[in-house]
């Protein structure tokens, strides 16, 4: 049987680890020819190697250079035909003091968790408005809806990230392009553990504690549910925002 994406291209950003390198994997098994754009180029490259096919490609380069990623998406899209679906992916943590900070350093967080989503969806949405079909699933993160100390100020980017997600959702609609924000809550990839080494080690059972499903997602989890929103099954979801916490956000303190 064909797979949910057997006739799309679907772009990734950050896909050479964790939550994107799951993407990858995912669309491929559902048939999806798969092109991904991350900073990391060994990763990447142990990657591809990895899955044995023809129907994907990698490009080295930063989703914050509008230049890396036109060069990547067009020898993508030389290879596997227009760009179908989106996945703005790459992202990454921040640990700023308010008062500290400097503009540079807020610069840098917002040109990847925000500003990369609008550069990268201006590179693949014309080809979208040609067909009149695309799919962009933006990730952001629980952090959108509520957040944690110390972790400035991720959350302003990832809510501006949902915010792009209705933008983009209304203006796109007409041209029969969907696009979806999806939150993931605590999923074990390296920006995971990256926050539990920076934290007293009682916090990871604490955590496991607050889960009603009790313990963390895994990177498949979340790709299960991206290549849902990629697909046609997804034929009337656009402008939301997927949180795939495992039950997570449904509680507060006590
Ligand atoms: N892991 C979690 O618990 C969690 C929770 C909520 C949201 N998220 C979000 O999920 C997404 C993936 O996170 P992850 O946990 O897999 O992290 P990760 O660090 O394992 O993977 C992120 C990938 O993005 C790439 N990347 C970073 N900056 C880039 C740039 N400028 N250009 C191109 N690629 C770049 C990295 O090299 C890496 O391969 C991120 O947007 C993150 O904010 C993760």
């Amino acid at each position: 049987m064909a797979g949910r994406l057997h006739d799309q291209h679907v772009f990734v950003t950050g896909g050479s680890r964790g939550i994107g390198a799951a993407i990858v994997e995912k669309a491929l098994a559902e048939g999806a020819r798969v092109s991904f754009i991350d900073i990391e180029q060994q990763a990447g490259e142990a990657l591809l190697a990895s899955l044995q096919t023809k129907c994907c490609y990698f490009g080295v380069g930063s989703v914050t250079s509008a230049a890396d990623i036109a060069g990547v998406h067009n020898e993508a899209v030389k290879r596997f035909g227009p760009v179908t679906g989106l996945v703005n992916n790459a992202g990454r943590n921040s640990y700023a003091d308010p008062v500290a900070m400097t503009e540079t350093d807020w610069d840098d967080v917002f040109a990847v968790d925000l500003k990369a989503a609008w550069l990268v969806a201006r590179q693949v949405l014309p080809a979208m408005i040609a067909q009149q079909r695309g799919s962009i699933v933006n990730i952001a993160s629980i952090h959108a809806d509520m957040t944690y100390p110390g972790f400035f100020p991720y959350a302003a980017a990832k809510s501006g990230l949902v915010g792009l997600t209705r933008s983009l959702a209304l203006d796109m609609g007409k041209h029969q392009i969907r696009v979806n924000a999806l939150s993931p809550g605590y999923t074990e990839t390296f920006l995971v553990k990256e926050f539990f080494e920076k934290n007293d080690a009682s916090l990871r059972q604490k955590v496991l504690d607050a889960h009603p499903l009790e313990r963390m997602g895994t990177p498949v989890e979340i790709a299960n549910c991206v290549a849902f929103l990629l697909s046609d099954e997804a034929s009337f979801v656009t402008g939301s925002n997927w949180r795939v916490d495992g039950g997570l956000s449904a509680r507060f303190a006590g």
